[in-house]
């Protein structure tokens, strides 16, 4: 497995497998790498004959300098895990070799349609275009036949869709395939996240009410004549019960457009929730 730190000689390792007719996967992560990320890499893996995995703490999706900060950085135990399950290159790039000072001061504004104006885009404005910023540079540097996403960052998902089918109107990407790949939990139910390392012991176990309600909440949409906003208020209160926890916004959308439903078919609940210091996200599909 190799380790590239520039755009240059990543293209150039590109550049040669395709010499080959070697179809490539791509995997970008922040790092800080746990078994949800091995599970989209060992699909990637199965799935192609060279797997890329990125590994960048993207600046431009962070709208808290605090939280940048303290994102968990391990670059060397990352790419012994990587290794390990089979990828052939590791691309961990500084941010200058990403953005101009320009970039990273006034990125691109992409249009989603308004994918980003709700849920996490509206607690966190300009994170989705900042995504984007990144994710589409990365398709633009290695040019995937397949790129891998998990689907706990489900919003992320829907407008790496929707960004990917639109520039697939113009080409840009090729015959580019987006991956979305199930959540990974602990036994506990607890949904896997790099976020996760910053829990303490005792918040982690609080942290449980969160799968446990979402979980619940599917027997409570079964319920002859459930109704979307009675279930989504009994999670919020279910979970604002338990001391340590505070939900920041859980809404029962349509899969496709996000938007709020008035029905459980092809819905997603996507939770948001302060435990203590640290912000979990989840979510739950209805059907
Ligand atoms: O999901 C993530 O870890 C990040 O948002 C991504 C897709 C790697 C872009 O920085």
């Amino acid at each position: 497995m190799q380790i590239i730190t520039t755009k240059a000689e990543l293209e150039r390792s590109i550049q040669a497998c395709k010499m080959k007719g070697q179809t490539i996967g791509l995997v970008p992560t922040m790092g800080a790498l746990h078994e949800g990320h091995a599970s989209l890499v060992r699909r990637c893996v199965s799935e192609n004959d060279i797997t890329v995995v990125s590994v960048f703490v993207n600046p431009t999706q962070f709208n808290n300098k605090e939280d940048l900060a303290k994102y968990p950085r391990s670059l060397e135990r990352d790419a012994a895990l990587l290794e390990s399950i089979g990828a052939q290159f590791v691309f961990a790039p500084a941010p200058e070799e990403m953005y101009t000072a320009q970039e990273m001061d006034e990125p691109f504004q992409f249009d989603f349609n308004g994918l980003d104006k709700v849920m996490e885009g509206k607690m966190r404005p300009g994170h989705f275009n900042g995504v984007v910023q990144v994710v589409s540079r990365l398709f633009y540097l290695v040019q995937p036949d397949r790129g891998y996403f998990g689907e706990k960052d489900f919003q992320q998902l829907a407008i790496i869709h929707f960004m990917v089918e639109r520039s697939a109107l113009a080409g840009t990407f090729g015959n580019l395939q987006i991956i979305g790949c199930p959540i990974v939990r602990e036994q506990s139910g607890l949904a896997l996240s790099s976020r996760n390392e910053r829990l303490s012991a005792d918040e982690k176990q609080t942290a449980l009410a969160i799968s446990r309600t979402l979980f619940a909440s599917l027997d409570w949409a079964k319920q002859p004549n459930a109704n979307v906003l009675e279930v989504q208020q009994r999670v919020v209160d279910t979970i604002n019960a338990v001391p340590g926890l505070e939900v920041e916004y859980y809404e029962i959308v349509d899969q496709s457009t996000l938007m709020p439903t008035d029905t459980f078919n092809h819905a997603i609940g996507c939770v948001t929730v302060y435990c203590g210091p640290v912000r979990l996200i989840d979510n739950i599909m209805y059907s």
